[in-house]
């Protein structure tokens, strides 16, 4: 897959665009960070009240636009008026329409708390198949619920997998996980969890890793050396910078 390094230096994923110095999940965030080197960007979505997959990490508003509504409750046309620290939410569409066309590799996250999983997942794969295959060759998905991705899979969504964890995860909910990945599937898990030996042990199995949330140079170029695909950042300028000395 294309998402592996390879020997290379890793490729630098924008989390939420360059949330450090533009409002996160906003078009000027993702534009930024392209501009400050990165190679994609990490992104989350979750469904309007008319079914438009829109990119917002949290469930309501307040956060990002000091307003009480969920996203889920609004439709689109009035999310995309909103604004969310000196951006407005854009859909996932106009977001694709600016991060592809710039060449950009794009992370998208279906979040897992939405009132309606499966929901999400159809509206995100028929988004995808609408577009021309040379244009979803830089996409790929992630979701700390395996139940999310398997459902992509069955809609047949074409595009590479990632699933998310973390050090909270009970080993139940690890091991419930790590069934139902498959060998060109990817993993993502928390920066800390991203010792030299687990990722040798998760590249063994085919898998592509990609450590988030790295803000710090230095576990930045530790990871780097111990052969990570890719690195989540708030600050791709900055990482940019130290993988290049
Ligand atoms: O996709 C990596 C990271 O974004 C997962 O956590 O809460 O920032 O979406 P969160
Ligand atoms: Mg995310």
């Amino acid at each position: 897959t294309r998402l592996r390094a390879r020997g290379g230096r890793p490729f630098v994923y924008g989390h939420r665009g360059a949330s450090k110095r533009a409002p996160e999940n906003t078009l000027r965030a993702f534009a930024l960070a392209l501009d400050e080197g990165a190679d994609g960007v990490e992104l989350d979505v979750r469904l309007s009240r008319d079914g438009i997959v829109m990119v917002a990490h949290d469930p309501d508003l307040q956060r990002v636009a000091k307003r009480p509504e969920r996203v889920a409750d609004l439709d689109a046309a009035t999310l995309r008026t909103i604004d969310a620290g000196g951006d407005t939410i854009p859909t996932l569409d106009d977001t694709l329409d600016l991060a592809l066309a710039r060449g950009a590799l794009v992370n998208v996250e279906l979040k897992g708390d939405v009132p309606d999983r499966l929901a999400l997942a159809r509206a995100v794969a028929s988004l995808f198949a609408r577009r021309r295959p040379s244009e979803r060759e830089g996409l790929f998905v992630s979701s700390f619920r395996p139940e999310i991705l398997v459902a992509l899979r069955a809609l047949r969504a074409r595009v590479p997998l990632a699933f998310l964890f973390d050090p909270e995860h009970t080993g139940e909910v690890r091991g419930a996980l790590l069934r139902r990945v498959t060998p060109s599937d990817g993993l993502h898990p928390h920066h800390t969890l991203c010792t030299p030996g687990a990722i040798t042990r998760w590249h063994a199995r085919g898998h592509f890793v990609n450590a988030w949330t790295v803000n710090a140079p230095e576990r930045a170029l530790a990871l780097a050396a111990a052969g990570i695909d890719g690195l989540i950042t708030d600050d791709p300028a900055g990482l940019v910078a130290a993988l290049r000395r």
